[in-house]
């Protein structure tokens, strides 16, 4: 089976707060997708790279010039919700002679952090999984739920246990013959489409076990303000 890689790149970065999509926004020296792309084009193991930018995308080019060829294709099919921008990115993929039994490895634009030996440790521990899976790390933190509510002011209503509790990150692998569906059906049911906010979590609504994969600490996905300056810092240590 070959492996494709789908970016999912067509959010509107609401929590970041930098004025436009955070895809965009440069982090030591070039934009945040620049540089998460940088990252898969040094994985060998890919076949291609996806990148699912929104329909209104004005951006990508002046960001990533000269990605598409031989092994970049940039697709605007961009959905309401990152599910429906990878669910219609795997048609892409579909449409382009990838096969049910090929990989996709789905990985957030945002999560520029990436490093080509964290995919290909990925890659080795799901290519002979009956299912597939993603990188994660243990959580560390202990974890609160908090009273329903108070967004401003939150109290703790319990202490969860954090024993077994791990955070999910990107690259997640799964086959596109079981991803498509997954997602598919998942999106046709509005209490599931609300929750499934990975490709995992589609997966195990199917009834299937994803393998956890050690990801890392600095595979961050830049989500809030303050996120940039640490990527910069973390980059500016890192020789790509
Ligand atoms: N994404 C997407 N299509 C959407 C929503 C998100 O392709 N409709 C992508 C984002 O561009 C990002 C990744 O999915 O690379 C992870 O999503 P997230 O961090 O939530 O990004 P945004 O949705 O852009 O940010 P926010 O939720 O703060 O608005
Ligand atoms: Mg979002």
């Amino acid at each position: 089976p070959r492996c494709f890689a789908v970016v999912p790149c067509a959010g509107i970065g609401e929590r970041a707060g930098v004025g436009g999509p955070k895809q965009y926004h440069p982090v030591a020296g070039k934009a945040v997708v620049a540089h998460t792309l940088a990252a898969l084009g040094a994985v060998s193991r890919l076949d291609a790279t996806l990148v699912v930018l929104s329909p209104q995308d004005t951006q990508f080019e002046q960001h990533a010039p000269g990605f598409e060829g031989e092994r970049g294709w940039v697709v605007r099919v961009g959905g309401a919700s990152r599910a429906e921008s990878v669910a219609n990115g795997l048609d892409e993929l579909l449409a382009r002679g990838a096969q049910p039994h090929d990989w996709v490895l789905v990985h957030d634009a945002a999560r520029c952090l990436l490093r080509p030996e964290w995919v290909e440790r990925l890659i080795l521990a799901c290519e002979e999984d009956e299912v597939g899976g993603l990188l994660a790390l243990p959580v560390a933190d202990t974890l609160k739920a908090a009273l329903p509510g108070g967004d401003g002011e939150a109290r703790v209503a319990a202490t969860v246990d954090r024993a077994a509790k791990w955070a999910a990150q990107t690259p997640q692998m799964f086959r596109l013959g079981l991803l498509r569906p997954a997602l598919v059906g998942a999106l046709s049911d509005p209490d599931l489409a609300a929750r499934i906010t990975d490709e995992a979590s589609a997966i195990e609504a199917l009834g299937h076990q994803p393998r956890l994969v050690p990801g890392d600490f600095e595979n961050f996905k830049l989500t809030w303000p303050g996120d940039f300056a640490l990527a910069a810092r973390l980059l500016a240590t890192v020789p790509l």
